[in-house]
């Protein structure tokens, strides 16, 4: 194998990219730009190198494999990677079945709209929904934004109360924001320091006008599971609708419409493994009719809910994500909470360290873990082959605490420590043996130069 090397500015030492400091040591080195001869020894922590004519040894600290060592993906909170049956299912209504699926006069339109019949089928096949009750759209922050707007539209002269909760994702924070501009009362239910929500503070604040509960099925930064079933039972009791944002809970738990007794449910590709700009709206249609004041006019597609010419590729990878995800959620989802429970019993062996939402009912697939007197940040720029994200956000050119954490009780420096880690389906027990020890290494690094962890050590500050 052959991989290229060039040389450390700093120390002239020469690095093979892709093989991170971490895992190698030159015993002996030429630093200059070079090609490198890479030849696996016998002894698999040690490979022999040889630079133009000279040749040396690097001690691999971890019998790794090179791949491995490039980059790690645990970020699949924020999106995943199209698994390959997918892709290979939309590919040929790229090239081949190009129609337009509203032109069934033809055989290309055809192919196209059977193949948006086919996909609504499977979505409503994991939902345990009926194929009328979804509704294509271009991702969730879609289906929410005519969720919540569209009953707002509709229902506000019956009343013009919205129940919501302040862990909630920005795609629903930020419509209801719009809509208080518009004139909806809102009410932002609390969480605990687990980020449950308490469902009789829900009960408390339903009144005479409200119209709607938006609550998420489960958080996207902690992967907390709000009681869904129970909260539909109070909102059909009170005769109000309720939607859950389901994006986080859809292909990494069950998730029935029909057992949840939800009345509008929103979902998206690119959260399971699917493609982005791509999503659907449940929206029940049993005994009480839900009228939405549709967001997107023209075309007449999709009962006149969603006009726009069909995203065909997209939709078919959407309706085959979420047969995948049908097909795989128990062996994934065992897989993939056994390789958490790993990474944080490991991290957790790390001093001063706690998980948030450790105590609560949680997606199996998230751990977001406080590695306190180290910024997130800081950490994340001395692991840049480790895709992970943060407990702060980038707001305004300032980097802000999550508004979770924040309202999960954590203060501003324990935000600023957390890490959320996202597994899926693609991830190794390697990978997270990899990650441990780069961040063991990295923790006692940048420990060491910190004066505030010397100050904590020493019992000044707490
Ligand atoms: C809980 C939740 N809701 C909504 C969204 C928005 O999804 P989309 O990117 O499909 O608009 C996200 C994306 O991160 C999410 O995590």
């Amino acid at each position: 194998m052959v991989i290229p090397c060039s040389t450390d500015r700093r120390t002239q030492e020469p690095v093979a990219s892709g093989l991170s400091r971490e895992f190698t040591r030159f015993i002996d080195s030429t630093p200059r730009e070079q090609t490198v001869n890479y030849e696996r020894q016998q002894n698999e922590s040690v490979a022999k190198v040889a630079v133009g004519k000279s040749s040396f040894v690097y001690i691999i600290k971890k019998p790794i494999s090179l791949v491995m060592a490039i980059q790690i993906y645990l970020d699949n909170n924020a999106t995943t990677a199209v698994d390959p049956q997918v892709l290979e299912e939309m590919l040929p209504y790229f090239t081949t079945h190009y129609g337009n699926a509203s032109s069934t006069n033809h055989v290309f339109g055809k192919k196209a709209s059977a193949a948006v019949v086919r996909a609504r089928e499977r979505v409503a096949d994991l939902l345990e929904a009926k194929e009328e009750e979804i509704v294509f759209t271009s991702g969730a922050t879609e289906s929410i934004n005519m969720a919540i707007k569209g009953v707002f539209e509709r229902y506000q002269s019956i009343g013009n109360h919205i129940i919501s909760c302040v862990s909630e994702h920005k795609s629903v924070l930020d419509v209801l924001r719009a809509l208080e501009k518009k004139g909806a009362k809102v009410t932002y239910l609390s969480v605990d320091k687990d980020g449950n929500i308490d469902l009789n503070e829900l009960e408390e604040a339903i009144t005479d006008e409200t119209v709607l509960i938006s609550l998420m099925f489960a958080n996207n930064e902690t992967g907390v599971i709000h009681p869904v079933k129970e909260i539909a039972e109070i909102a059909r009791d009170k005769n109000i609708l309720f939607f859950c944002d389901a994006t986080q809970a859809i292909g990494k738990i069950p998730v029935s419409v029909k057992e949840i007794g939800v009345d509008m449910m929103a979902l998206s590709g690119h959260k399971i493994y699917g493609p982005k700009g791509v999503g659907a709206l449940y929206v029940r249609k049993k005994s009480r009719k839900i009228q939405l004041e549709p967001l997107v006019h023209g075309g007449g597609q999709e009962k006149g809910m969603r006009g726009g010419t069909y995203n065909v590729p997209g939709i078919v990878g959407l309706g085959a994500a979420c047969e995948r995800c049908k097909e795989l959620l128990k062996k994934d989802g065992k897989r993939i909470a056994k390789l958490r429970s790993y990474l944080e019993s490991a991290l957790l062996n790390i001093d001063e360290t706690f998980v948030n939402s450790g105590d609560a009912k949680r997606l199996p697939n998230v751990s977001n873990i406080v590695i306190r007197f180290i910024k997130a940040e800081q950490l994340m720029a001395n692991l840049k082959n480790v895709a992970m994200s943060s407990g702060s956000a980038c707001a305004t050119g300032s980097l802000d605490p999550s508004h979770v954490l924040m309202a999960m009780g954590l203060d501003k420096e324990d935000a600023h420590s957390s890490l959320r880690f996202s597994l899926g389906r693609f991830n190794t027990e390697a990978e997270i043996d990899l990650l441990i020890d780069m961040l063991n290494q990295k923790v006692t690094k940048l420990r060491g130069e910190s004066p505030v962890w010397e100050l904590f050590k020493k019992g000044v500050i707490t």
